[in-house]
């Protein structure tokens, strides 16, 4: 119902911008927030903005809750929103963002998937001069002006949060610890800065060691698989940093499987906070967590009608996040919305 909806609204709305750009096509149609039209939509009479928006998909409870989020703000903005799912892959991100260019929405939101090989896509949405918004994960590129704006974590920081937290748990110890580290999707911006920011953290400490590295893919079965084989490999392991929660629950049920005990043979690091993570913090089967918010949809909607409306935004909005140790875990999860 809400898609024959949406396409009525669209084939109208179409319609009409037709109409007025062949009249106005004197006076040089083009401008995306001039050329916005009555569609009908709700606020009697007021101008209800579309926003295409291209999901990466649905692998971790993360990305679950971002997309609730993302689709309750948008009913509660009262804007039509046109939601595509990526299903991990890059080819199908750019089909529905070329789609949302042919449907002409007003603004196009994306969490690209990975950083790089976005810039051909992007600059068809510009000629369209439909407005891009990067939400939660960053792009690779030169051309700053291919989007307005991004909304998200600084997985840099994140990252270095991890790693500070090593720093501090070992601080006078002289003899190795070694860690491996099972990462995100290769190739995207929280597995990039993920590894960056913890690297940063724990180089001047020469007795942490990073002694091997694998991409678990944000998944729960990706980090049992890859922790696997860091059994299989190495002897004494006595740290896994984990890039999502996913991945350390799967790191948790290998451990189980090879007769180790999670939080204390070896120590677990995760990012996230998701509801799942935080049990397994307060069951001490983790050691420490830290946050990256999935609740971006009420900020995009506001910058979503302030692109629209044709004004500036701020070129990086970061999102507010914390840390959680043991007790903290167990304070926040009552109350827990993810
Ligand atoms: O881009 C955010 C990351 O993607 C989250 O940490 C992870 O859980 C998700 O899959």
């Amino acid at each position: 119902m809400a898609n024959v909806s949406w396409t009525r609204r669209m084939r109208r709305a179409g319609l009409v911008a037709l109409v007025a750009c062949s009249l106005a096509v004197t006076a040089g149609c083009g401008d995306k927030a001039e050329e916005k039209t009555d569609t009908g939509g709700q606020g009697g009479g007021t101008e209800q903005v579309s926003l295409g928006f291209s999901q990466v998909g649905s692998e971790s409870s993360w990305r679950v809750a971002n997309t609730k989020s993302v689709q309750d703000s948008a009913v509660s903005a009262g804007i039509a929103l046109d939601f595509q799912d990526g299903k991990q892959q890059q080819e199908n991100q750019i089909t529905a963002i070329r789609g949302f260019v042919q449907k002409k929405v007003d603004v196009i939101a994306f969490s690209p998937i990975v950083e790089s090989g976005w810039d051909a896509v992007l600059q068809e949405a510009k000629d369209a001069k439909i407005p891009v918004i990067l939400t939660d994960r960053a792009i690779d590129t030169t051309d700053t002006s291919l989007y307005r704006t991004l909304l998200g974590s600084d997985f840099v920081a994140e990252g270095r949060k991890a790693g500070q937290w090593l720093v501090d748990r070992y601080r006078g110890r002289q003899d190795d610890i070694k860690i491996v580290q099972i990462e995100g999707t290769t190739g995207s911006a929280p597995a990039n800065h993920r590894r960056v920011g913890f690297t940063e953290a724990i180089e001047s400490y020469p007795h942490l060691k990073v002694i091997d590295s694998k991409d678990g893919e944000f998944t729960r079965e990706g980090g049992e698989r890859v922790m696997k084989t860091f059994l299989a490999k190495h002897k004494d392991i006595d740290v896994v940093y984990a890039h999502n929660d996913e991945e350390g629950l799967g790191a948790i049920d290998a451990l189980e499987a090879a007769g180790k005990k999670p939080g204390e043979d070896v120590l677990i690091i995760t990012v996230d906070a998701s509801r799942g993570g935080l049990e397994a913090l307060a069951a001490g089967k983790l050691n420490f967590v830290v946050e990256c918010n999935p609740l971006l949809g009420p900020q995009l909607m506001d910058l979503v009608k302030k692109a629209a409306a044709g004004e500036t935004l701020p070129t990086r909005v970061v999102t507010d996040e914390t840390v959680f140790d043991q007790a903290k875990a167990k304070e926040v999860l009552p109350t827990r919305q993810y």
